[in-house]
């Protein structure tokens, strides 16, 4: 098992996290620091800012934003997702939402520090704001998503369901095919090497 650190607060992003690239033979290891998240338009921007802040680290590390976006509210709240979650929750958004449409996407991006090396990955998944909240499970905005193509919310579905088809578990499993091909290439050097030895 190769190990990765992740760099996080949130319990349940790991937890997600950890078992999406479990079958990928990555083992996270959780590293818990708040990373100051600077003012960007992107996700791309605050993953790149938080890999800087975590050069203290060694080995491999991991670091991943995610956020909602709702297209009738020109993708708010976006790259805010976390500071208005934690400010106003769902009321808001609800109510905002009234005469609009309901169509919204989550997106993660990750970025994985190797060395010098940084590769970005991300995973997008389509659905719609729900009239009210739904479900107990999952984390956030879980009971307020529901995925394109199912009649629950995500905080209605197991986390197996989540984990099959969120986007957390789409730019993941990017990285896990990358990280399994770029140990591919590794190993037929070192045969190569030694053919030549
Ligand atoms: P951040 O990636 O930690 O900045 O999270 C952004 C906001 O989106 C936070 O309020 C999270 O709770 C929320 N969030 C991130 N991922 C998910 C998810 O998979 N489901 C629901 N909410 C999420």
């Amino acid at each position: 098992m190769r190990e990765i650190r992740f760099v996080s607060t949130n319990t349940e992003k790991f937890r997600e996290a950890a078992a999406i690239l479990r079958p990928h033979g990555i083992r996270l290891r959780w590293v818990r620091r708040e990373i100051p998240e600077p003012q960007a338009w992107t996700l791309e921007e605050v993953v790149k800012a938080k890999l800087d802040a975590v050069q203290d680290l060694p080995g491999p590390v991991l670091v991943e934003d995610s956020g909602l976006f709702i297209p009738s509210l020109k993708g708010f709240p976006g790259v805010y997702s976390k500071h208005f979650f934690k400010l106003w929750g769902f009321p808001p958004l609800l109510e905002l939402l009234r005469r609009r449409g309901r169509h919204a996407y989550f997106k993660t991006v990750a970025g994985l520090r190797l060395g010098r090396r940084r590769v970005y990955f991300s995973g997008v998944v389509q659905g719609t704001i729900a009239r009210r909240p739904r479900g107990r499970g999952g984390f956030g905005y879980d009971p307020l998503f529901i995925p394109r193509g199912h009649s629950r919310s995500f905080a209605e579905l197991s986390s197996e369901e989540k984990n099959g088809l969120s986007h957390r578990a789409r730019a993941l499993r990017k990285l896990g095919r990358h990280e399994k091909e770029a140990l591919q290439v590794e190993v037929t050097r070192d045969e190569m090497s030694l053919d030549v030895a």
